[in-house]
């Protein structure tokens, strides 16, 4: 039995109720995150920005990479301090931690931090005002099952206040893949798709409540095969055409894609349907077939190239993404430099480089030609500066030309406003707060390190859009 660790007796009843949720990882847990907070406002609980504040704090958390799983457990070190400091003062605060951290290492948190109140998996977020009300009657809640009820059914609308135009959906969740690294399909369980109807509806109440675009998420977004509302399976690309039809819905994005899985609908989508942003993150993840064949990736270079250019000939300026390891066990510098030829030779706008990180439970861990740490990091340092001079390009290639630009918060510079390009650059422009919301057509005149600069086209009459009448 786990000591109680709350040190109170009576918590705060009638008073709101704070919540301070702090997410690690990846979009889908920024997704989940909100999810989590909705799903506790009917228990009282209000969001607050300030951990200090928080009755409850959730920790949602990622384990994808070593480092990523210990930032866990230094925020529990200071939690704890914030959670002694409070009870001096007479507060109770309750801890849970959540996402994949969770999932995977389950009550060894609770015991290797006993600050932790509840350990709650990706798949009881829906529970979780239940979850809590017992954790606050027990010592250490663990919550970690994949309970069969589907939580997407159980968790409350989407009716939050929305501070931005852009919003999250997670569409599909889970992983069948097992590349040989990768502990998602450990962490998130089976594939499996959400209902058309059930996107739909969601996706019609964030129009509703002044979201343009949207970004369907999924640790394998493209294997997409959820229930149409015909009864028969509706692949990724009959999901974003119906999406398209939303009114009020401007732009649609999806994340992350598999290779494997990229169908010809897909493909056409981008040719065919200007709602669908030009725009692809598509994880290649290592070069040499030697490579891609013991991660289980179940594709070769060649078909990464052939793939892009079927993409390519359907949306020529698409902008393309991706991820990449170095170092995986085995991995020679010839190796590796075809990793580095293949990044040249496509041109990503951006993309997202990592030294392997052997994680427990997965079949590459176990490999004995484990890559020493000094060589991943030469590596590293070589991949992104190829991957630096690409992005640079790519902008570079922006300025001088107008791009359409959803205005979605103040920049940083007083009277300036900040959006995305359709290619996912930030855009920094002078203009009035009121376009936030707003599709505007900028004319890019620099590209910066972290975002490009434009002027609002003087096309574009923004001023008769915006002036109040007189
Ligand atoms: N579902 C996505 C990726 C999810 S994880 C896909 O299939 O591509 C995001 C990225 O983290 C991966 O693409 C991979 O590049 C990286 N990654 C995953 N496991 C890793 C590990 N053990 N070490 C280093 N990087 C890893
Ligand atoms: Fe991980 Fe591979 Fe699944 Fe992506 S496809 S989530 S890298 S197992
Ligand atoms: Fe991390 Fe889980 Fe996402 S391991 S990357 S938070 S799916």
């Amino acid at each position: 039995m786990l000591p109680n660790k709350r040190g109170m007796t009576d918590g705060p009843t009638s008073k709101t109720l704070k919540l301070h949720v702090k997410t690690f990882g990846c979009q889908m847990n920024v997704y989940d995150s909100e999810r989590m907070a909705e799903a506790l406002a009917p228990a009282g609980y209000a969001l607050t920005e300030e951990m200090d504040d928080a009755d409850l704090v959730i920790l949602n958390t990622c384990h994808i990479r070593e480092k990523a799983a210990e930032k866990v457990y230094s925020e529990l070190g200071r939690v704890r301090q914030m959670k002694e400091t409070r009870a001096s003062g007479g507060k109770e605060t309750m801890v849970a931690v959540a996402g994949c951290v969770a999932q995977a290492e389950g009550a060894e948190i609770m015991r290797r931090a006993n600050v932790v109140d509840l350990v709650v998996g990706p798949q009881s977020y829906h529970q979780l005002p239940d979850l809590v009300a017992k954790a606050r009657g027990a010592s250490g809640v663990l919550a970690t099952d994949f309970p069969t009820e589907d939580k997407f059914d159980h968790l409350p609308a989407r009716t939050m206040k929305r501070a931005l135009p852009s919003a999250f959906v997670t569409v599909q969740e889970g992983c069948d893949k097992f590349c040989t690294f990768c502990v998602v399909p450990y962490t998130r369980g089976a594939e499996f798709s959400r209902p058309v109807s059930q996107l739909v509806q969601e996706t019609e109440s964030l129009a509703q409540g002044g979201v343009r675009e949207i970004t369907l998420l999924g640790q394998n977004v493209n294997a997409y095969h959820g229930e149409g509302p015909d009864g028969k399976d509706w692949s990724l690309a009959d999901l974003l055409r119906r999406l398209a039809e939303i009114p009020g819905i401007e732009r649609l994005r999806y994340t992350t894609s598999h290779p494997r899985d990229m169908a010809d609908d897909l493909i056409a989508v981008h040719g065919d349907e200007p709602k669908v942003m030009p725009y692809l993150h598509l994880p290649f993840q290592a070069g040499a077939d030697r490579m891609l064949k013991a991660m289980n990736r179940k594709h070769t270079a060649e078909e990464y190239r052939e793939l892009i250019g079927r993409i390519r000939a359907a949306r020529p300026d698409i902008a393309l993404s991706t991820d990449i390891i170095v170092g995986f066990p085995g991995e020679t510098d010839a190796d590796f430099e075809e990793t580095v030829a293949l990044v040249r030779e496509i041109g990503f706008a951006q993309a997202f480089s990592f030294k392997y990180s052997a994680r427990p439970g997965t079949p590459a861990s176990t490999l004995e030609d484990q890559v020493p740490e000094e060589a991943k990091k030469e590596r590293l340092r070589v991949l992104q500066d190829v991957i630096e001079d690409e992005r640079k390009r790519f902008e570079q290639a922006l300025v001088g030309r107008t791009v359409p630009v959803l205005f979605e918060r103040k920049g940083r510079k007083p009277g300036q406003i900040a959006g995305r390009s359709p290619y996912l650059q930030a855009v920094h422009s002078e203009g009035p707060e009121s376009l936030l919301g707003e599709i505007v057509e900028v004319d890019i005149t620099a590209a910066g390190p972290n975002s490009l600069t434009g002027v609002i086209n003087s096309g574009f009459a923004w001023d008769d859009r915006v002036q109040p009448a007189v």
